[in-house]
């Protein structure tokens, strides 16, 4: 087992540094950045329905359920097809309404998850056009779906999801590019822009992860006894919030929740006093002015504020009690790289406190059964 781990302690950590190459993994031999083209062989054969869909519905559990809130919101500013992302537990239970007009796109680390199965062929009853992502190669929901397309982030065996959940970001970018630049929504500019960029990530995840770990490893020192904790981010790091804080329980045990920083006035604000230290996430670009006063709000309230902020930036961070900067990308990338100090700042709490990284008390890797 020592081996396996590489010298890292956990294979948390080591999956935790291996996403430059799982993100690169993942883009490797689809992004194709000179010939400004995306090849993927599951969206190539089924294009025509993928873009003519009335609808795509996203079904998931988990990790993978925020990986398709934030693959909502790519969809619909890329390729404008409405989207609804739904947990599979819920979906396979309320007599949903779908069509064959529907494509379903199910997202699955382990290919094995029993709700989603049960939701995929619910879906596929009704008519839907079902297409999944999966990493593990030839599970059950990857042969089970009419198409798809496999994440390649490699084995994860860390029970908590790191680098299963930024190639499914990755590969969701792929999609709503490649679906935008196809239906006509996305013009040859701003998509050579944006593929531009995609293709910058593993080198911008590394730097996140060579720049930060340090300071990540410090900054979890003085949260060992922290009872609660608050993670807000707006726009596409509002989801990344929810999975920073699902890491935060899942391994530390701490009362963690994400919430979207504009919702805070109604509800979480309550909780806010000097005991309470609340992730926000802040780049540049993404209603940085509100989240600016989100931030004014919680220290008005002497909440403890760690923020991710931009490199080189200097209103939020003269407010934060802890800074962590990451390099700027477009707003719809930034969950990939923002995600990776949450996923560092989590691993150590949890470390700190004498957790099981690994095998985390009450939780499995994967859920086969209800
Ligand atoms: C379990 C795992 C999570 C995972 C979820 C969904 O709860 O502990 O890490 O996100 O199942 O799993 P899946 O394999 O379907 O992505």
């Amino acid at each position: 087992e020592q081996i396996e781990k590489g010298g890292y302690e956990h294979f948390m950590l080591k999956e935790i540094f291996e996403q430059p190459k799982s993100i690169h993994d993942t883009l490797r031999g689809r992004l194709l950045v000179d010939e400004g083209i995306i090849k993927m062989a599951g969206i190539w054969d089924n294009l025509e329905r993928l873009t003519k869909a009335e609808r795509i519905i996203i079904i998931a559990c988990g990790t993978s359920w925020h990986a398709g809130l934030i693959g909502e919101y790519l969809i619909e500013e890329f390729a404008r097809i409405p989207v609804e992302v739904e947990y599979a537990s819920e979906f396979r239970y309320r007599n949903p309404i779908v069509t064959n007009k529907d494509v379903v796109i199910a997202i699955s680390q382990s290919g094995e998850t029993a709700d989603t199965m049960a939701a995929i062929k619910l879906a596929k009853e009704k008519g839907a056009f079902v297409f999944g992502i999966c990493n593990v190669v030839d599970s059950s929901i990857s042969r089970f779906t009419d198409a798809g397309s496999y994440t390649h982030a490699g084995p994860e065996i860390g029970v908590a999801s790191t680098k299963a959940f930024t190639s499914q970001l990755t590969i969701l970018s792929l999609i709503a590019l490649k679906l935008g630049k196809h239906n006509g929504n996305l013009s040859n500019v701003e998509f050579m822009r944006l593929i531009t960029e995609l293709d910058a990530l593993p080198k911008k995840v590394e730097e996140v992860l060579s720049t930060t770990h340090d300071l990540v490893k410090e900054i979890a020192k003085d949260f060992v006894d922290a009872q609660n904790f608050l993670y807000l981010g707006r726009g596409y790091n509002f989801p990344a919030a929810l999975e920073g804080a699902l890491k935060l329980k899942e391994i530390s045990y701490i009362h963690a929740e994400g919430y979207p920083a504009a919702e805070m006035k109604h509800g979480p604000i309550a909780l806010i006093d000097e005991n309470m230290p609340i992730v926000i996430i802040a780049p540049k670009q993404g209603h940085y002015d509100k989240v600016v006063s989100n931030v004014q709000e919680i220290k008005a309230r002497k909440g403890k504020v760690i923020a991710l902020v931009n490199k080189g930036d200097v209103q939020v961070a003269n407010l934060a009690d802890y800074v962590i900067e990451f390099p700027e990308t477009s707003e719809c990338f930034s969950p990939i790289i923002a995600s990776v100090p949450l996923q560092l700042l989590a691993y150590y709490i949890a470390v700190k406190r004498g957790a099981n990284v690994d095998q985390p008390r009450n939780l499995a890797k994967s859920v086969t059964v209800e």
